[in-house]
């Protein structure tokens, strides 16, 4: 068995976070921070055998048939359960005796798995989404499945969905596509807002985006927000106020639709004042921080042309669109306000074969 190292990108929500997990569009650009993951083959042993150090998980081992079973600890999760979902949906596979997965239970040979993050999983840039994508893309690779990216998206939104019980998918789409894209409907429609169409998902993402970096700053606030409980806080007020939060929804998909089209003609600062009349509208929902607001207000007076929170809210990071000659105050300014600059570029590659 060959072995195969994949990488997939971190991602940062640019417009249209939490009304994304109702149907609405958002827009998601993919960052130069990548997660590596390599599977190869150990012999004499029917097991899966995971390494994940950037998230205390050494030597961590699982049998074929215990996949999904009993504790998983937190860091290896996706990757389990991603590889549960893979044997599954392959079916044929197993009964096949020539195949690659009955060579493994026939002549005892299992997996070897390791990670390794550009990213810390605090930063909310999507590790488990990287990591969910390059477990299913390593195996497709491994076993020769050749999985299209509607396809490896379907199993890794399906695995994330399985953990998580809820999420948009659009972190998904945004490890397998990269780029920049505008992000609908639980994945019905896909299409790179900067490169060429993906309009048909399986027809790929273009290029490898380098010519089409845009000014944003990245702000750490410092605290980890857990997103489930983030969007089930959301879920609750709309139970609350319907009417209400069905009209922040639609405000913010209104902001997505004008900042694609300001994304297309390259209008940063058009999408500046967008950016924040979307923090307005995450503000109605309950899910900014004061610390957040307070980075927010700082990169605006500095100079920013917009700011707003990225991601679920409730910590995680900022992001300010600033134009080169204001970037050394802007920056300053988010520090000031307590805040960590990422220094991350924008619109890159999807998931790749490394090797
Ligand atoms: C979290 O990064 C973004 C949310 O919209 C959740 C999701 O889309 O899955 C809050």
């Amino acid at each position: 068995m060959k072995k195969v190292t994949v990488s997939a990108p971190g991602k940062l929500m640019l417009l249209g976070e939490h009304a994304v997990v109702y149907g609405h569009p958002c827009l998601v650009t993919a960052v130069d921070r990548r997660l590596y993951l390599s599977i190869s083959a150990i012999s004499n042993q029917q097991k899966v055998i995971i390494n994940a150090a950037g998230v205390e998980v050494k030597g961590y081992e699982k049998s074929f048939d215990e996949l999904g079973i009993g504790d998983i600890p937190k860091g290896a999760q996706f990757i389990e359960i991603a590889i549960k979902n893979f044997f599954e949906s392959n079916p044929k596979i197993m009964k096949q005796v020539e195949d690659p997965l009955l060579r493994i239970h026939n002549d005892k040979i299992g997996l070897s798995i390791k990670t390794r993050s550009e990213f810390a999983s605090m930063f909310g840039f999507g590790s488990s989404s990287a990591v969910t994508v390059c477990t299913i893309k390593a195996l497709s690779e491994v076993f020769d499945r050749n999985l299209s990216q509607k396809e490896l998206f379907d199993l890794s939104y399906k695995t994330v969905l399985d953990i998580q019980g809820n999420g948009s998918g659009f972190d998904v789409a945004s490890a397998i596509y990269g780029g920049t894209i505008y992000f609908e409907n639980r994945g019905e429609r896909i299409v790179s807002v900067i490169s060429d169409s993906i309009e048909n998902p399986d027809s790929g993402i273009s290029g490898n985006g380098d010519e089409e970096k845009f000014p944003l700053l990245v702000g750490y606030s410092g605290v980890k927000a857990d997103t489930v409980t983030l969007v089930k806080q959301v879920a609750l007020l709309g139970a609350q106020q319907p009417d209400v939060v069905n009209g922040i929804f639609q405000d913010i998909e209104k902001i997505v639709h004008h900042g694609r089209e300001a994304l297309e003609k390259k209008d940063f600062v058009l999408f500046g004042k967008l950016m924040d009349q979307n923090q307005d509208c995450l503000v109605k929902l309950g899910i900014s921080t004061e610390k957040l607001n307070s980075m927010i207000t700082a990169a605006r007076d500095a100079g920013a042309l917009g700011a707003k929170l990225s991601g679920a809210g409730g910590g995680d990071c900022m992001i300010a669109i600033t134009p080169n000659s204001s970037q050394q105050s802007v920056k300053e300014a988010i520090e000031n306000a307590g805040g960590e600059i990422m220094n991350v570029s924008t619109n890159t590659e999807g998931v790749r074969v490394e090797t």
